[in-house]
């Protein structure tokens, strides 16, 4: 796998490609990465005749009090973890060269509605930090295809209605969420949790769970969500949101709609865990 840091050499390598008619998908991550991450890489070899990776901590994503410097970096191991995927390229850009002029001077993304709610409420300015940078890694790096993890929900979501909205020639697949046999989401912010709150923490995936029977059985929604909000605060979770949506629009729920979607942030010390589960009605 060839890691670089130049635009130019990820644009030669891709066109190099192309050229020969074969199809790049495209993974942009932050690296620290774990078997989520690598079942994107795996889903990208399935779909394309080569895969690229990014990994960029990106500042423009993170607010002033959240996590920007203490974000796990471990370059190693995740070019490891890449080649053995089947990665064949990663881009590694410095935060000069996406943003040489910083963050504030710069033109953004902005995809309204569905950036401001649940995480978009909690974290003002994330969803047009991530609908930048992927707008522009997609035109460095120019794949036919990109991946991201269904683990974001919301994100999969901005970035589907940016694709659309733009008409970027780019088809995203989302990809299931990979868990610990405990039922808890893989994610790099699970590092953050001490043992005892690893312990605590799939109670997130028990509590959505509950609440997905409860609206199965045809319960009260409003009345299941607090019942859960309880469960969680009782387990040791301080719940930052818990809302069922309509699973492709993220607007709230309507008597016929079908296709329902969970989603969920909470608290557990240092670290704020989402989560999400779709379920049909
Ligand atoms: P990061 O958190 O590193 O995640 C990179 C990709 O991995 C995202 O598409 C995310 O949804 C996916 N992912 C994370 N945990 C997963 C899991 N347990 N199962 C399956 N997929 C999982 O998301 C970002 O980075 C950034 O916002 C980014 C899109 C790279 C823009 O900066």
């Amino acid at each position: 796998m060839l890691t670089t840091a130049k635009i130019d050499e990820i644009r030669t390598r891709v066109r190099e490609w192309r050229q020969k008619g074969e199809t790049v998908a495209f993974v942009p991550t932050m690296g620290n990465l774990h078997q989520g991450h690598v079942s994107l890489i795996l889903e990208a070899a399935r779909h394309a005749d080569h895969v690229v990776a990014s990994i960029f901590v990106n500042p423009l994503q993170f607010g002033k009090n959240e996590d920007l410097d203490a974000y796990p970096r471990t370059l190693g191991a995740d070019q490891q973890k890449l080649t053995e995927a089947g990665c064949e390229l990663l881009f590694t850009p410095t935060p000069e060269l996406i943003y040489p002029k910083g963050l504030d001077a710069q033109t953004f993304v902005e995809v309204p509605g569905i950036s401001d709610e649940l995480c978009g409420a909690s974290r003002p300015g994330h969803f047009r930090g991530v609908a930048t940078i992927v707008c522009k890694l997609f035109n460095i790096v120019q794949p036919d295809i990109a991946l991201f993890g269904r683990k974001d929900y919301q994100q999969l979501l901005v970035i589907k209605t940016m694709v659309s909205d733009l008409s970027l020639p780019i088809e995203v697949i989302g990809v299931e969420t990979v868990r610990e046999d405990s039922g808890l989401a893989l994610s790099s912010r699970n590092g953050y949790l001490t043992e005892a709150e690893k312990a605590l923490a799939p109670k997130l995936k028990a509590a959505m769970d509950k609440l997905a029977e409860a609206i199965v059985l045809g319960q009260d929604i409003d009345q299941a969500i607090s019942d859960t909000k309880e469960f969680l605060r009782a387990a040791g979770l301080e719940p930052d949101y818990l809302e069922v949506r309509e699973a492709s629009s993220l607007k709230p729920v309507s008597s016929d709609d079908k296709s329902l979607v969970i989603l969920a942030a909470a608290y557990l010390g240092k670290a704020r865990l989402i989560d999400n589960m779709t379920l049909s009605r």
